[in-house]
């Protein structure tokens, strides 16, 4: 039987991205408008729940007077490390703390949560939900782009336009200097932002993580550039590309979570040794989580935000909110959490850059 809702609360977990915000505002929207209900938002993602007193704020239309659906990161607060299952303690053991969390939420006498994260949040915090028996919404979020079954995560596109960005600006100077320029981007384990950006951006290589790197058809595509009359290519690089071997070519472990960044380093000395050009790498990093989300994410989590609250009024549980097709529909999460969405090798992206002739280093 459908119980009746006062109030909600919402988190943002996982790294932050352009858009999260929007989902915050749309949430408090329908749920205060549309149904009368109380929304708390709660700081740090699960961390804040952990928190005693639990670190929450009431949510109300007043917070929302204009700027904040055009601001980047999250006004909650968000965290990527700790997965409460097995918490990481100051003196090096681990702890399950679920119950803390699931104790938490009863502490604030809350009826349903929505949680807004990309897909390890979503298997936490669907664990958790299973757990502690309570009603639970997720919205996916990553700039990875990695989430199954929605055909685009809240952030994605913010995250591309920056890359598209930094592929124009790369561009003028590549062809000033006769300049090889790799961009390096990242995505983790997923290439959709590098495929993305670059067909967008012109690229003539594009390397990502689902196509080990052959680095003798990088060199001789860039040659063939070359030869061609044209003395300046663009190469776009995933941060987690591997090799041929089928191995991640960097990837630094710190404080037990693997962190990649730097292998457009890599690249551009290899390119420079076989092709004897003149290369610079740009890493973008975390210019690719900021910024004011895009007008796809900002509709996207609009969308998002108000069909989680509507699912929440239904009664409906374990459920994700999803983009398919040119709408917001829902999928049930424990069929999110088994399936992970890299880039489709059968897919008519891949199969637009090579027929525009990009190299994807095989
Ligand atoms: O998952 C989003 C993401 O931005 C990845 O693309 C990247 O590898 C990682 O997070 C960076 O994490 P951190 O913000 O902890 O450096």
């Amino acid at each position: 039987m459908k119980k009746e809702i006062r109030k909600i609360a919402v988190l943002t977990s996982g790294g932050d991205c352009a858009g999260l915000n929007a989902v915050i505002r749309a949430v408090v929207h329908r749920a205060v408008e549309g149904f009368g209900w109380e929304v708390l938002g709660v700081r740090n993602g699960t961390k804040g729940l952990m928190d005693r007193p639990v670190d929450c704020e009431t949510l109300t239309l007043k917070l929302f007077t204009g700027n904040i659906l055009r601001l980047g990161g999250t006004i909650l607060g968000t965290t990527n490390k700790g997965d409460p299952f097995n918490y990481p303690m100051s003196d090096g053991s681990h702890k399950d703390r679920s119950d803390e969390i699931i104790d938490g939420l009863k502490d604030l006498g809350v009826d349903a949560l929505i949680g807004i994260g990309g897909d390890g949040s979503m298997k936490i915090l669907n664990r958790l939900a299973e757990k502690g028996e309570f009603q639970f919404i997720g919205v996916p979020k990553t700039i990875d782009n990695d989430v199954a079954f929605t055909e685009f995560s809240v952030g994605f596109t913010t995250a591309v336009n920056s890359a598209v960005d930094a592929l124009d600006r790369l561009q003028p100077t590549a062809a000033s200097h006769s300049r090889v320029m790799i961009l390096e981007v990242m995505g983790r384990d997923a290439g959709h932002i590098a495929i993305h950006a670059g067909i967008a951006g012109g690229a003539d290589v594009i390397l990502i993580p689902e196509i080990p790197v052959n680095l003798d058809k990088v060199a001789e595509k860039i040659k063939a550039v070359m030869a061609s009359g044209r003395h300046h290519s663009l190469v776009v690089c995933s941060e987690a590309i591997k090799d041929e071997a089928g191995k991640t070519m960097l990837q630094n472990m710190v404080d037990g979570q693997v962190l990649y960044g730097g292998v457009g380093h890599i690249i551009g000395e290899k390119i420079h040794e076989m092709t004897g050009a003149e290369t610079r790498v740009t890493v973008l990093g975390h210019v690719q989580r900021g910024g004011q989300p895009a007008m796809r994410d900002r509709l996207i989590a609009s969308a998002f935000g108000v069909h989680a609250v509507d699912l929440i009024a239904q009664g409906k549980s374990n459920r994700m909110v999803a983009w398919q097709h040119r709408g917001v529909v829902d999928v049930p999460l424990e069929e999110v959490v088994v399936r992970y969405s890299n880039v489709d090798l059968g897919g008519t992206i891949v199969a637009t850059a090579r027929g525009l002739g990009i190299c994807l280093g095989d």
